[in-house]
């Protein structure tokens, strides 16, 4: 375990921040929360890539959860099938079946899972990450895992984090003497404080661009080891995409299962409405503070033309053209 000490030394060398009345620090050039920087060196140093693990590389509320469920029922599939009532989606939270690797499996905080559960877990093993492709430990770069990232248009990605935050945060204070007294102090924060945030490069996990691009160029240099999804290509044309999927990690669909109707079948079960109706999916807590139904809100692409300014559309624009110049990656 990467003693506490140690933590602290590295953060006093560290830049650091505020995000939403939270410190964060830049560590490898990207931001994290105070309790997450443990974690991330845990995971840095101890964690051993399988040649056929898959993993998830996302940031934050671009569709990781869907990307879960996704990429469970194609792997798992053969197992289960869609409308099988035993098949684990339909008893499971997408979290509960594809372990974050830094906030779940290297969270000393939690008695379940713990790294050596990874052990259990049988090939190949779904993970998913929000660090950044050039924090990655070094066995996920150097063996024959392959990674699947996705991304978002930034502006619904970011009403998606405020709508999120701002539950997580009412949870927290949890009773109302709470809320009163600590809301004096911590005024809710608005949309135009997430976005400043954005602009600003200092969101947990980002700077934003920076994250997509980084693994923009693992896909285009190393093709069958990163595949690159943008959540609006799966909204327009799921089929495609999920083709995409199931041939990068080596289990395509055969004619028959396309015959068969397999990849609708996986889509629908899959959708937001069918997930968010599902029992397991409508109560409890995912890592002790994050509703398990807060994942599930909308799931549309353009929310962002409900909640931003023509100015702050248009200041985002610059950013997005400034930081994406010459990359060919486009939202
Ligand atoms: P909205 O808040 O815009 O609705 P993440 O899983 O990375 O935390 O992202 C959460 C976002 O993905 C939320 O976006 C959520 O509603 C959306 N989402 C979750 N499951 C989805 C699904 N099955 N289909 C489409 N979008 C989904």
């Amino acid at each position: 375990i990467v003693p506490e000490k140690e933590v602290q030394q590295l953060q006093q060398c560290l830049p650091k921040a505020n995000f939403i009345g939270s410190k964060i620090w830049k560590y490898q050039g990207y931001w994290y929360h105070d309790n997450h920087l443990q974690n991330v060196l845990e995971f840095q140093r101890h964690f051993q890539a399988r040649d056929t693990d898959l993993i998830i590389g996302s940031l934050p509320k671009t569709g990781t959860t869907w990307l879960k469920s996704l990429l469970f029922a194609v792997v798992n599939r053969v197992s289960y099938s869609a409308n099988h009532h035993q098949n684990p989606l339909l008893q499971n939270h997408p979290h509960e079946l594809v372990y974050s690797l830094e906030t779940d499996v290297y969270n000393k905080a939690f008695v379940y899972p713990r790294p050596h559960h990874l052990n259990e877990l049988s090939s190949p093993r779904l993970l998913s990450t929000h660090l950044p492709y050039v924090s990655l430990p070094e066995s996920i770069q150097t063996s024959g895992c392959r990674i699947l990232y996705i991304t978002r248009n930034p502006l619904d990605t970011l009403v998606s984090l405020y709508y999120f935050s701002i539950k997580v945060m009412k949870n927290y204070f949890s009773t109302d003497i709470l809320k009163m007294i600590l809301g004096m102090f911590y005024p809710t924060p608005t949309m135009q404080d997430f976005f400043e945030a954005f602009c600003e490069d200092r969101i947990p996990f980002g700077p934003f661009f920076d994250h997509a691009v980084g693994y923009w160029k693992a896909s285009l240099e190393h093709s069958d080891k990163v595949l690159f999804l943008k959540y609006e290509e799966l909204k327009d044309d799921p089929t495609v995409q999920l083709k995409r999927l199931a041939e990068f990690v080596g289990m395509p669909f055969t004619s028959q299962e396309e015959s068969d109707g397999v990849i609708q079948k996986i889509i629908e079960m899959c959708s937001i409405k069918s997930m968010k109706e599902l029992e397991v999916n409508k109560s409890g807590v995912i890592n002790k503070l994050f509703d398990k139904d807060s994942y599930f809100r909308k799931g549309e692409v353009g929310d962002w033309t409900h909640h931003f300014t023509p100015p702050m559309v248009e200041r985002m624009k610059k950013l997005m053209d400034e930081k994406l110049e010459g990359t060919g990656l486009s939202y």
